[in-house]
């Protein structure tokens, strides 16, 4: 049968995707399909102590394709570590992206939703919270104060955060998380297709002592008026400003009927506030016209400044893994890339995200229609003639009465492992 060609440029179209795909280097890629058990180890990590979570391998309460699995945090309060091995790799002169998608179904209040690269030889066994990592990206959520993208670099083995903030998503559904990394030392960092964040790794972390430093030799001028404003010396007190008395006697007030002047002395009203009087004179101010502004050393070239040209590259990169403590389990990771081709990062997501998220939006809002009218069903409180106001604030607060105290303790878990990081 002839294969007719109604349309060249559809071919040229093609053949274009079809170079930009080749030309994509991925390192890793997992959709958690069937077989995803023989490509991730489960750290035993935590186990002896029994605060190891188990993984759920699901799609989800809602999700855009019942047939689109991930991996979920399935309990609550407790450590997960899992991880994958991918051929060792430098990204050394290339770009470098690592992606992922997280679903909190959970409503998270606080906990991480963040992957971790890590790099040389690590027994993925014992993989853990104090396992070295070279790149830890990813949201992180932890009552109204933390609700960020962590970017955190290692280098020369100190964990480095990044200094601008970067907001994270903290609704139910999916988001896809990218981080990129370019050989020019500038960085990118994407959720859901959309850049949030970018700058350079000599600006936005603080990896190299700084390149410029204030001279410490530099010394203010004798000279140097740093005095903005200055008594104005053509101002002149007005004549007989001094005379205005700060007090007068009140006007209005009237000797008292009983009052003997011979018993109770010569009557006198008394005084009150002088509206005329306005306090000392002084000279209104004007600018000064020697004025130099706040006196600044100069920059100079800081002497502890060594560039490193390298300063991107994590040579021996070769393992992905999730390493995280949960107070409340739902979080769902699907769709891990690691890659040197954006445009390909890009597409994945389009593909995978970009097609389920109209569909798993219905369904989520569906599943909380459910709950919503669940609970009002069940609240006895309700069913009587109080109003809705009163019905939804008696669901709030047998929910939180669910998850006592042991909040706390997490927040401080939490903190306490964020530092050990740092
Ligand atoms: C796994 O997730 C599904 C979908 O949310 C849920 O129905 C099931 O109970 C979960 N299993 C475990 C062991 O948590
Ligand atoms: C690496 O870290 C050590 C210890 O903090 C420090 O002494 C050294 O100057 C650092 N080297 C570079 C290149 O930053």
């Amino acid at each position: 049968m002839a294969f007719r060609v109604r349309n060249p440029n559809f071919v040229s179209l093609i053949l274009l995707s079809l170079l930009v795909i080749a030309s994509a280097n991925v390192f890793f890629e997992e959709r958690f399909d069937d077989g995803w058990e023989s490509r991730w180890v489960k750290s035993d990590w935590k186990k002896e102590e029994n605060m190891a979570g188990e993984w759920n391998y699901t799609s989800g309460k809602w999700n855009g394709d019942a047939n689109d699995k991930g991996i979920q945090t399935s309990e609550d309060y407790r450590f997960y570590a899992i991880s994958a091995e991918f051929p060792e790799f430098s990204n050394k002169d290339n770009t470098l992206v690592f992606q992922f998608s997280v679903k909190h179904e959970q409503k998270l209040d606080c906990g991480g939703g963040y992957m971790k690269l890590l790099s040389g030889e690590v027994d993925q066994k014992k993989f853990g919270g104090d396992t070295p990592y070279s790149i830890m990206f990813g949201p992180d959520i932890c009552g109204y104060t933390t609700k960020k993208v962590h970017a955190i670099l290692t280098y020369n083995e100190t964990n480095k955060l990044i200094k601008k903030d970067v907001p994270c998503e903290t609704d139910q559904l999916s988001h896809v998380y990218t981080f990129i990394l370019h050989p020019d030392a500038t960085y990118s960092i994407l959720i859901d297709n959309a850049e949030k964040q970018t700058g350079s790794l000599y600006s936005d972390w603080d990896l190299l002592p700084p390149k410029k430093i204030k001279d410490p030799e530099a010394k203010k001028p004798e000279d140097w008026d740093e005095t903005e404003y200055i008594p104005d010396p053509e101002d002149k007190k007005p004549e007989g400003y001094d005379d205005i008395p700060k007090e007068i006697p009140d006007v209005d007030a009237k000797k008292p009927e009983d009052w003997d002047d011979e018993e109770d002395g010569e009557w006198t009203a008394p005084t009150i506030a002088n509206p005329e009087y306005k306090g000392p004179w002084k000279p209104k101010k004007i600018k000064n016209p020697n004025y130099k502004g706040k006196w600044k050393a100069p920059l100079i070239d800081n002497p502890d400044f060594k560039d490193d040209p390298d300063l991107y590259v994590f040579p021996k990169l070769k393992y992905v893994g999730i390493e995280l403590w949960q107070v409340k389990s739902g979080t769902l990771f699907d769709n891990v890339l690691i890659t040197d081709d954006p445009e390909y990062a890009k597409q994945v997501a389009e593909e995978t995200w970009g097609k389920q998220k109209d569909a798993e939006k219905a369904a989520f809002d569906e599943a909380e229609k459910k709950r919503e009218e669940e609970e009002t069903k069940d609240d006895p409180v309700d069913s009587d003639a109080e109003d809705e106001d009163d019905a939804e604030d008696a669901g709030e607060d047998s929910d939180s009465e669910s998850k006592p105290e042991a909040d706390d303790g997490s927040t401080g878990t939490k903190e306490e492992d964020v530092h050990d990081e740092l």
